[in-house]
C-alpha cells in the first residue's frame, strides 16, 4: 500500500458535501440503544437494523465511509451480501472499529486508556481482507478535578500513534479520534484548554510514530461547555472556538476532521457543523462522524418492526441530508421540515 492510496482513501471519507456513519456500537452500547426503543439485542436484530441502514438507497450522496463492529463487518444482506460489499456496491467505504476499549489507567483513578495494541497488526491485516479500508481508535478523556492528567493524555497518545502507524502499515487509514466527554459542569474554556492540549500531544506522537499525516482523518470532539454547566454557549461560539482550537493544532497536512458527536442532539450537531463550515475556507475539510446524531429518529422510526424499515430509513436519509447540507454550510432549521420526506 503507497502513501498515494491512503492520501486518496482519507480524502474520499472527507469528500465534499459527504461523511461518515458510525454505525460500531459494540454489543454492549448497541443494547444500551434498543433498551430505549424496547427491542432486545441478539445478533439477528442487530444484522437486520445495520442491514436497514447500509441499504438506504440515496444514502452515498451524502455518507462516504461507515465504520462497523467486528461482528457487522461478518455479518450479510438479508439477501446474502457481505456488508462491506453492499457498501462497495453504492461507493461507500467500510470502516473497522478496532479498538478493545477504555480502561482504566493505572495510577489514575478516575481515568481511562484504550486497550488494543496486542495482536492489533494480525487483526488489521484480517480486516483489510474483509473489505476495510480505514479504522477507528477512540481515546477517551473526562474534564475534572486534575483530570485530563498528563499522564492519560500521553498514554492515549502513544497508543492512538501506535495504532495509526499500524493501519498505515496494512493499508488502512486510521480516524484518529481523541475524545472529551461532554458529561460534567465544566466550562466552554476548559473544554477548549483541554482539547488544545490533547491535540497538541496527539500530533507529536503522531509524528514520532512516523505516521503519515495526508493519509489520517481526525475525529475530535467539538468544543462545547460540560452538558451540566448552567452557561451553555451558543452555536456560533461552539464554532468559533472549535475552529480556533482546529486551527492552533492540527496541521493542513491532515485531509479533513471528521467531528464526533458525542451526545449531542441531531439538529445541534448539524447547526455546529454547519456554523463550522459557514466560517470557511479552512485548511481541512470539515465533516461528520456521528453515530447519535445520524441515528436517532431512525432507531425511533425503527422500533425494531420490520414494516417501519421504510420509515427508519427515511429518517437515516433526512439526517444524512441535513448533515451534507452542513458540510457545504447550507443547512438551515427550516429545511428540517421541508426537505423532510
Ligand atoms: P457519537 O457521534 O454518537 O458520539 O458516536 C461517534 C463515535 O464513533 C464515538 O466513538
Amino acid at each position: 500500500m503507497t502513501e498515494q492510496n491512503l492520501d486518496t482513501i482519507a480524502q474520499a471519507m472527507v469528500a465534499d458535501g459527504k461523511g461518515i456513519l458510525a454505525a460500531d456500537e459494540g454489543t454492549g452500547t448497541i443494547k444500551k440503544r434498543f433498551d430505549t426503543i424496547d427491542v432486545e439485542s441478539t445478533e439477528e436484530s442487530r444484522r437486520s437494523y445495520r442491514d436497514l441502514l447500509f441499504s438506504t438507497a440515496g444514502a452515498a450522496e451524502f455518507i462516504s465511509g461507515v465504520i462497523m463492529f467486528d461482528e457487522t463487518i461478518r455479518q450479510s444482506s438479508a439477501d446474502g451480501t457481505a456488508f462491506p460489499e453492499l457498501l462497495s456496491r453504492q461507493g461507500i467505504l467500510t470502516g473497522i472499529k478496532v479498538d478493545g476499549g477504555a480502561k482504566p489507567l493505572a495510577a489514575c483513578p478516575g481515568e481511562l486508556v484504550t486497550a488494543g495494541l496486542d495482536g492489533l497488526r494480525e487483526r488489521l491485516t484480517e480486516y483489510f481482507g474483509l473489505g476495510a479500508r480505514f479504522a477507528k481508535w477512540r481515546a477517551l478523556h473526562m474534564i475534572g478535578d486534575g483530570m485530563p492528567s498528563r499522564t492519560a493524555i500521553a498514554a492515549n497518545a502513544h497508543a492512538l500513534a501506535r495504532y495509526a502507524a499500524l493501519s498505515q502499515e496494512a493499508g488502512l487509514v486510521p480516524i484518529v479520534e481523541p475524545e472529551i466527554l461532554m458529561d460534567g459542569p465544566h466550562t466552554i474554556e476548559r473544554c477548549r484548554e483541554a482539547l488544545g492540549e490533547i491535540l497538541s500531544v496527539v500530533f507529536q506522537e503522531l509524528r514520532l510514530q512516523r505516521v503519515c499525516l495526508e493519509g489520517i482523518v481526525l475525529k475530535p470532539s467539538m468544543v462545547t461547555a460540560g452538558s451540566a454547566c448552567p452557561q451553555q454557549a451558543a452555536i456560533a461560539q461552539a464554532a468559533e472556538e472549535t475552529v480556533q482550537t482546529m486551527r492552533r493544532h492540527v496541521p493542513a497536512a491532515v485531509p479533513g476532521i471528521a467531528f464526533l458527536s458525542g451526545g449531542q442532539s441531531e439538529e445541534v450537531a448539524t447547526e455546529h457543523l454547519n456554523a463550522m463550515n459557514a466560517l470557511g475556507p479552512h485548511p481541512w475539510q470539515l465533516s461528520f462522524s456521528y453515530g447519535r446524531a445520524l441515528q436517532q429518529s431512525a432507531l425511533q422510526a425503527w422500533l425494531g418492526k420490520p414494516e417501519n424499515a421504510a420509515a427508519a430509513q427515511a429518517a437515516y436519509l433526512h439526517r444524512a441530508r441535513m448533515n451534507g447540507l452542513a458540510r457545504r454550510g447550507a443547512y438551515q432549521p427550516d429545511l428540517e421540515k421541508e426537505l423532510a420526506a
